[in-house]
């Protein structure tokens, strides 16, 4: 039997909770398998909500053994989800609820709540794990300070705020912050600290201290090092100081996320933490600088300011992702950030937003807020934000920011008191600007163009049209707010007209630009200005112009990207040659020792096998997974045979001698390196990856080596050795379980992944572990999507492993079946069956149902 089809939470239904909370007050006494939890809370009645009302507690998977109110023992009606104690139960006034649960850490797989890692007892709350401690009303509008005591013969016992006490065996914690439930923790293990210091700007010391196993201090040093120019750089850039004497970050091996940002106790999934150059990569260096910065800024955005609801998610994570992307830009380069974090977004969040699982950034309606921690709502939330700050200039940004921080410190806020900081600060009217948050889908932009010559010179005038296509439950679009950067170069490239921002606010709109000596050549959407689609058909040789002269970095990019893909769109559709313009563009930019290695990386890798299908959807064609397969291979190669010298020079050129360096220059160049080492693969059957492979100084080569060797499908004992090497190393042995099904041939993908599941190593209760194998199966492309059903079929039986023990994780990582509509009949069929299995599950979680029923009832349409 099926549990009654879960009910969707509403936006339009919020209402206050009915109490306030003055305090909390807990004790933990610690066992693994019955943990005992002694709340003690008190209420008063919430002023914004009149009248009598009955107590409600949120509570999920608790053992009550007792409960009382103001010390006399009260007999709550208690349900699946929680407790009710009738409002005639209640005192008029004030008063305090005291109750002891207990509760069973072991045998918590979900990782939601307290729970178990590796001997460790830990918690993540966010977004209603608390429930699964205590009885509380579990929502993040009630704010609250924390006193915590925690009772364990565990060495150490971490929780939020400062240490207040300690014992032997014991262990007292208070946070003077009143914060909502979601950024309470608890840590207790045999952990070891690396330590530092950090003085405010005015003056508080904070000891830091990142805890992790024995054994694992060594690889924390670039976590620290980030931390501490986090810490300056929000004081610097936004004048935000730290505000505890204390700040903790654990590493847990198993987590179903990236890293939680708890006031004061931060919790980190290993790999976003340990970090050496024997066993992490060059993108990993980086991942970790920025998730440390964003988890540090949420001390701001997010702590102090939360979310009055959940729908308001986008409120703390957009802005905390866009400041994280500006943190990276200043340590790094600004526009290979861009770039970097452009291909992100399109990879993710349009997709998404093209697909069945689109949703405005704030959500009005969901069933499972686990569901919600999206591409949307995290990444095109930065970006609502970086148009918001294009639009009211720098002065006018911080404006803003210092007047919400003012008005809002301490409260939980919504996407409305942001909006009305910004009208407040810089007297902009946000209404119409306000529909990207409440509407989903990416505007499309048409461009059409006009040049009029005249007596001094001439006029040229750009028409834009907007459009954006139906979502789910959204039928009609309104024309957005769109600022669009633009640029013009006269036909030898020099800049005539720098980049103006155009503010685009009908749904068509023309800009004139006057008095121009000959027809200009335009750079539209500079640094991509907008998160919209650009739908331009351009010459060949007008894009190989931008991709030799434009002065916008980005464009410069997405000029060469654009001639691939239309290149490889006509080779995919039309049997087309390659493109001698691309090659010859790719090669000019190769050459060019003026620009960022990093930077030159980036225009040599062509779209990925996805974005080709994408674009072939878009132009109305059906996607073959195969052919786009082959004829990516094919343009790589004919990219390596004419530019082979110069690769090799390039390979060769950017070997970065003496000892490893993360920072970005040294990064970048060997970025480039390994770029070219994977179009000479394509040529050399693998003999150079098999030498570097062997002389390896880094992870960043190794796994860059291994990658190619396997692509070139001749990997098996540079596999062995590999894990040979590393059997000891989680971290790294997750990425051999990642490259095998991501790079091998598609053909054999499926296959390659049944055969790891079935290696002891494949833990795949650890969510690192699990994504790290299914993760790498949807990456191949072709595999994937292979035409017998395999990739399907083993993704969805895993899907359905999962569940029952890991809801949260199963529910994300079948995202990988979003894109399924674009595909052919006989796929579809496939996906359809798979979906329709995943449904019929008995018992299957709220978490996959909502996701696999959304995913599955846009197909049918
Ligand atoms: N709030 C976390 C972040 O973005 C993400 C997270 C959500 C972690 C839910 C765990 C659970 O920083
Ligand atoms: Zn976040």
């Amino acid at each position: 039997m099926k549990d009654a089809a879960p009910q969707p939470t509403l936006l339009a239904d919020y209402a206050p909770y009915p109490f306030t909370v003055t305090e909390v007050d807990l004790t933990f006494r610690l066992s693994p398998s019955a943990t005992r939890v002694l709340a003690r809370i008190g209420l008063a009645p919430n002023p914004a909500r009149p009248g009598r009302h009955d107590l409600r507690l949120d509570g999920e998977k608790l053992a009550l053994l007792s409960a009382r109110v103001d010390g006399r023992p009260v007999h709550p009606v208690q349900d699946a989800s929680g407790l009710t104690v009738a409002a005639a139960d209640l005192p008029e006034g004030p008063f305090t609820w005291e109750a002891e649960v207990e509760i069973d850490p072991a045998a918590n797989t979900a990782l939601e709540g307290l729970y178990m890692s590796g001997g460790m007892f830990c918690t993540q709350c966010e977004a209603e794990g608390f429930r699964k401690i205590t009885f509380y009303p579990d929502r993040p509008d009630v704010m609250a300070p924390f006193r915590v005591r925690i009772e364990s013969d565990l060495p150490v016992l971490l929780s939020n705020g400062n240490p207040t006490g300690t014992g032997k065996g014991w262990a007292e914690w208070t946070d003077p912050w009143p914060k909502p439930a979601y950024l309470f923790a608890l840590v207790a293990g045999d952990l070891v600290a690396v330590r530092d210091r950090f003085t405010t700007k005015s003056g508080r010391e904070v000891a830091l201290a990142i805890w992790v196993r024995r054994g694992d201090e060594d690889r924390c040093a670039y976590a620290m090092d980030s931390l501490r120019r986090s810490m300056r750089w929000d004081e610097e850039t936004y004048g935000r100081e730290y505000d505890l004497d204390v700040f903790n970050i654990v590493a847990v091996d198993d987590f179903n996320m990236g890293a939680m940002e708890n006031k004061g106790l931060n919790i980190f999934n290993s790999k976003l933490v340990l970090a050496s150059p024997e066993t992490a990569t060059d993108a990993d260096f980086e991942r970790i600088e920025s998730v440390i910065a964003h988890e540090y800024f949420h001390n701001w955005t997010g702590n102090r300011i939360t979310c009055r609801d959940w729908f308001q998610l986008c409120l703390k994570e957009g802005l905390t992702v866009f400041r994280d992307q500006e943190f990276t830009k200043d340590m790094r380069s600004e526009p290979v950030k861009r770039i970097e974090d452009v291909l992100v977004l399109r990879a993710r969040q349009f997709r998404e937003d093209m697909g069945p699982l689109a949703h405005p950034v704030r959500p009005d309606s969901y069933i499972e807020i686990n569901n919600f921690y999206t591409a949307t709502v995290y990444e095109k939330g930065a970006e609502v934000i970086g148009m918001l700050k294009r639009l009211v200039g720098e002065g006018g940004y911080r404006r803003a920011l210092d007047l919400y921080f003012d008005r809002h410190d301490g409260e939980a806020a919504t996407i409305e008191d942001w909006l009305k900081v910004f009208e407040d600060a810089t007297g902009r009217d946000l209404t119409q600007f306000k529909r990207w948050y409440t509407d989903a889908g990416t505007p499309r932009l048409t461009v059409s163009e006009a040049w009029s010559p005249d007596a001094n010179g001439g006029t040229y005038t750009l028409t834009f049209h907007q459009k954006t296509p139906p979502t789910p439950g959204q039928d009609r679009k309104p024309p957005r707010v769109i600022p669009i950067a633009v640029g013009l170069l006269n036909p030898n490239g020099d800049e005539v007209v720098p980049t103006t921002m155009l503010e685009m606010t009908e749904t068509s709109q023309s800009f004139r630009f006057e008095g121009l000596a000959s027809r200009p050549v335009p750079s539209i959407l500079r640094g991509f200005s907008a998160p919209v689609v650009l739908d331009r058909t351009v010459p060949a040789r007008e894009r190989a112009f931008l991709l030799a002269h434009d002065t916008d970095p980005f464009n410069r990019w997405e000029a060469g990207r654009a001639l691939a893909r239309d290149t490889l769109a006509r080779m995919v559709g039309e049997a087309a040659e390659p493109s001698p313009a691309l090659i010859d563009g790719l090669g000019a930019v190769l050459a060019d020792g003026g620009l960022d290695p990093a930077f030159r990386a980036l225009c040599l890798a062509l779209p990925s096998e996805d974005d080709l299908a994408q674009a072939l959807h878009d132009a109305g064609r059906v996607p073959d997974p195969d052919r786009i397969h082959a004829e990516r291979l094919r343009l790589e190669t004919a990219i390596a045979r004419r530019l082979e010298p110069a690769l090799s020079a390039a390979f060769a050129a950017m070997e970065t001698p003496g000892p490893f360096s993360p920072d970005a220059a040294s990064a970048g160049r060997r970025s480039l390196r390994l770029a070219c080492l994977a179009l000479l693969t394509r040529i050399d059957g693998g003999a150079r990856a098999a030498r570097l492979f062997e002389t390896a100084g880094s992870m960043t080569e190794s796994a860059g080596a291994l990658a190619s060797l396997i692509a070139a499908d001749r990997a098996g004992g540079a596999l062995a050795a590999f894990h040979d090497r590393w059997k000891g190393n989680r971290l790294v042995i997750d990425k051999w379980f990642t490259l095998q099904p991501a790079l091998c041939p598609p053909d054999r993908a499926a296959g390659v992944a049944e055969r790891l599941a079935a290696h002891p190593d494949f833990d795949w209760k650890n969510p690192n572990r699990f994504r790290a194998l299914l993760g790498g199966l949807s990456a191949n492309h072709a595999g994937f999507h292979a035409a017998s059903g395999a990739g399907y079929r083993f993704y969805a039986d895993w899907l359905l492993r999962l569940d029952p023990v890991n809801p949260q994780t199963a529910a994300r990582m079948s995202t990988a079946f979003q894109s399924w509509a674009r595909y052919d009949a006989d796929r579809r069929a496939l996906v359809r069956a798979e979906l329709d299995r995943i449904l019929a599950a008995p018992g299957l979680s709220r978490d996959l149902t909502e996701m696999a029923g959304r995913i599955r009832g846009a197909a049918d349409a």
